[in-house]
């Protein structure tokens, strides 16, 4: 191959650039030439005023200035237009039109169900998975996630630090999407006595009660720590009988936040239980020296694959190490959830 394409997409993940400038370097050793694809598969439907806006020669020089930088220098977005066939079929033949003859996709499960279609119509793909969610099976860590896990247990801690100085319970709310690991791994790591994830069920009641015995017991400073997926695996039944109680409106989908379970914790467990949403914070981070190293290889790795023929494979950590597999067999592998992790902090 002569010339390669990459994109980042979906929401963005520290290790991004430096995903980016690894691919640039590896691709300047083989002597090809790299496309930056601009905001995800936006960049591929070339709808911009200007090519530069959607796809651009990637000098060398730059990509490394940026390599540890958070964010991601190319943009991303999400681009519901690429599910339309037609519109894939206008991608690809732009996609050509460039001498793109294969591409390294650097983003999470939609991102990667995008490669696959591409891959499809003839255009080799590699996937790295850049998401801060841990959401992809095939892998042990996805791009970012140990940022962003870090991230959120310097600022848990600093808010356990507040809640004790106060003797007051905090609700710390994280991201990750339909996935807990970001609010688990944060939770047992700053010693949280309560979390609440998508996998498991639970109820208001319950975390109320948990609340209750950890006063009773001499800790007025707990942390829950919420996965923001979580409110899907709320028992809402119970959350409309407690709103039905305190005469509140049961509008379930539209008031559920850690601002609304604060509120009615206050009013269960008569303390004054404070709400943070740590949001972007985690995703906004320069990666860690762990999401640096796998970017590092990742990108190389990709690079040699394309030009070696391999395509449609997405790159992911296997027992510690590097490795590759096929997208359709990665996509297929179900999440296991760390249940007993889960048990241990409800409960010690
Ligand atoms: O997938 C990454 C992620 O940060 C999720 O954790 C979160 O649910 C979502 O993206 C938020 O997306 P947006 O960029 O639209 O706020």
């Amino acid at each position: 191959m002569r010339r390669i394409g990459v994109l980042t997409s979906g929401g963005d993940s520290p290790g991004m650039n430096a995903a980016v400038a690894a691919v640039a370097k590896t691709a300047r050793y083989y002597g090809m030439s790299l496309i930056g694809i601009k905001r995800g598969y936006n960049g591929t439907l070339c709808r911009s005023n200007s090519i530069a806006d959607d796809m651009v020669e990637l000098d060398l020089d730059t990509i490394l200035d940026i390599a540890d930088q958070p964010g991601t220098f190319l943009r991303t977005a999400r681009c519901l237009d690429f599910l339309k066939p037609e519109m894939r079929a206008h991608a690809v033949n732009n996609i050509h039109e460039m001498g793109i003859e294969g591409i390294v996709v650097i983003g999470g499960d939609g991102s990667y169900h995008g490669a696959m279609e591409l891959c499809e119509l003839g255009v080799p793909c590699v996937g790295i998975p850049g998401t801060i969610d841990n959401d992809l099976a095939y892998t042990e860590m996805t791009l970012g996630y140990d940022t962003a896990l870090n991230s959120c247990a310097d600022d848990i801690r600093a808010i356990r630090a507040t809640s004790r100085s106060h003797d007051r319970p905090g609700i710390v709310e994280v991201m990750g999407r339909h996935c807990g690991d970001i609010a688990l791994k944060a939770a047992a790591a700053t010693g949280a006595e309560i979390c609440v994830v998508p996998e498991v069920p639970w109820s208001i009641q319950e975390v109320s009660d948990r609340l209750c015995r950890l006063y009773d017991a001499g800790n007025h400073r707990a942390t829950i720590v919420v996965a923001e997926g979580a409110w899907d695996s709320m028992q809402h039944f119970e959350w409309q009988k407690y709103l039905i109680e305190h005469n509140e409106r049961a509008h379930v989908d539209s008031t559920i936040s850690t601002n609304y379970l604060a509120k009615v914790l206050r009013l269960k467990t008569k303390t004054e239980v404070r709400p943070t949403v740590l949001g972007y914070t985690q995703r906004g981070r320069q990666p860690s020296a762990y999401d640096s190293w796998f970017a590092f290889e990742a990108g190389n790795l990709a690079v040699n694959l394309l030009r070696n023929g391999i395509g449609n494979q997405v790159i992911g950590i296997k027992d510690g190490r590097v490795y590759y597999m096929p997208i359709v067999m990665a996509l297929r592998q179900k999440r296991e959830f760390n249940l007993g992790l889960y048990n241990m902090i409800n409960s010690l």
